[in-house]
């Protein structure tokens, strides 16, 4: 039998004590199985609970491996839920296996399969986070685009049109648009303390452009990074992307919290979203706040600070920004228009310390040689005309009312059975799962039914210390899409719980 034969070589050659996490090397042997030809194609592979057993592994490692092996085509599941192997002869014409040792050069994180690929570009695509899915309960992290405040937007561009926007359809000088760096210079300042002149304002098209600068500019290949664990996958897969160590860097009740051994190997760079950590939803504390800036300022890395969506709190104010209680110009702030208007604007901006701001706005202009000052014109007025600050305060009501609605699903479900983590703040809260339940499955599972959620598990770097939960996102869905959603997914997590 197929799945024997792959078992019993794996046990010959998978160490259970190798240097590299479990889930790279049991990945590798894998798909160098198949490229190989060692599996034909429509073979059946073990399930994961005896690989696991046989290999004497965590399930959640198998899993995560076979996941990956789907996502890069290597295997497909099918009827009854087996795992076989792909046809991949198609491919192998294309990307000629390389030589063993070559192979494992290239292969770092378990990845490079595609020889037309650097090693860097393999790094990127061996976990994708992205989803071409952008609507509909409950996918997190996106507001209701259904909200943008058209009329107004529609009005201030207009007036601009007509006085003809020449200068505009230009490209942008170094830095960008700058009444736009004035307006949000200014605003920064009132709402989220953030000390700033003009200059050190930088546009950029996002915060995931924000982190690609900033580690083109602040580190070189193979400096060490420290991201919180569990992060958000787009910051983790362009910093593995850019050749950078990353070390998860656990984080409790008041964020991250660096033990002894890691503050001993100090990073190059710190990213952490202190307003609110993403995905698990806590502030960090005064006290980290005040430690982690001393930390910064004694082994003189960066830090980055990732403040995606610290508009939306329910009840407290958000709290200032790391960035205005640092002394020593060590933090960058990096925010976004994503969340607050919506995500396909692509505007968001990155504030520099002085000493840096000629090199940043230098280096997005001649990197991505920027534009967009039409859209950018229109946004400057509607800071300074005040929009801003009220569809905030709109938009935050109405996710209040869908995030209640969603509490009240979960309550009338699960009663307090099922801990809600995180959600006080944000577009999205994460319903804990107990202990052994295997989150990637119920994701599955409730994929099928048509209700997207993400597995809190795949959001961590080492999977086998993941707490299971489900993030649901709220904010993009109304009250009348979040019932029926939750009914199916109620469903689907009562066959695990
Ligand atoms: C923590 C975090 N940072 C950054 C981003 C992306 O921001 P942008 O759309 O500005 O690139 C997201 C998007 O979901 C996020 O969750």
């Amino acid at each position: 039998m197929e799945s024997f034969v792959l078992s019993e070589w794996l046990q010959q050659h998978f160490d259970p004590a190798g240097d590299s996490p479990a889930y790279q090397r049991l990945y590798a042997l894998i798909s160098r199985a198949i490229l190989e030809g060692r599996m034909a194609a429509g073979a059946r592979l073990p399930s994961t609970r005896d690989l696991a057993a046989d290999l004497r592994i965590a399930r959640n490692t198998v899993l995560q491996v076979y996941d990956q092996l789907t996502e890069e085509g290597y295997v497909h599941a099918g009827v009854g839920r087996g795992t076989y192997v792909q046809d991949i002869s198609q491919d192998l014409v294309e990307a000629p296996v390389a030589p063993e040792d070559a192979r494992e050069e290239q292969a770092p994180h378990g990845a490079g399969r595609d020889a037309h690929l650097s090693r860097r570009g393999s790094r990127l695509l061996a976990h994708l986070g992205f989803s071409n899915r952008q609507s509909g309960a409950f996918m997190p992290g996106i507001p209701d685009v259904r909200e943008f405040p058209l009329k107004t937007w529609a009005r201030i561009q207009n007036r601009q049109w007509r006085e003809g926007p020449w200068d505009l359809m230009r490209y942008a000088p170094a830095g960008g648009y700058g009444p736009l760096r004035q307006a949000l210079s200014d605003y920064l300042g009132s709402v989220r303390s953030v000390r700033s002149t003009a200059a050190q304002v930088v546009m950029t098209t996002g915060i995931h452009q924000a982190i690609d600068v900033t580690v083109r500019l602040l580190c070189d290949p193979g400096d060490t990074v420290w991201i919180e664990e569990p992060a958000y996958w787009g910051v983790r897969n362009l910093l593995a992307s850019a050749g950078l160590k990353l070390v998860p860097i656990r984080v409790d009740d008041e964020g991250l919290w660096p033990g002894e051994a890691e503050r001993a190997q100090p990073p190059r760079l710190i990213v952490v979203a202190p307003s609110h950590q993403y995905p698990l939803g806590m502030v960090m504390s005064l006290a980290r706040r005040r430690m982690l800036l001393d930390y910064a300022r004694q082994v003189s890395c960066w830090i980055l600070e990732d403040d995606y969506d610290s508009e939306f709190r329910y009840g407290s104010r958000p709290l200032p920004s790391l960035q205005g209680m640092d002394e020593d110009g060590r933090v960058l702030y990096a925010g976004s228009f994503s969340k607050t208007l919506c995500p396909g604007l692509r505007v968001g901006f990155l504030v520099v310390p002085e000493a840096l701001s000629g090199a940043f706005a230098n280096a997005v202009a001649e990197l991505y040689r920027e534009g967009n000052m039409m859209l950018h014109s229109v946004l400057a007025e509607f800071i300074r005309e005040d929009h801003l600050s009220s569809h905030i305060r709109r938009v935050r009501r109405r996710y209040a009312e869908r995030r209640a609605c969603l509490i009240d699903g979960i309550r009338r479900h699960f009663g307090d059975t099922l801990e809600i983590v995180g959600d006080a703040a944000g577009l999205h809260l994460v319903l804990a799962l107990p202990e052994g339940v295997d989150d990637v499955l119920v994701e599955r599972d409730a994929l099928q039914q048509g209700v997207v959620t993400r597995a809190l598990s795949t959001y961590y770097m080492d999977r086998t210390h993941a707490r299971p939960g489900l993030l649901l996102g709220y904010a993009g869905a109304t009250p009348e899409e979040i019932r029926p959603a939750f009914d199916a997914l109620a469903r689907v997590i009562r066959r695990y719980v």
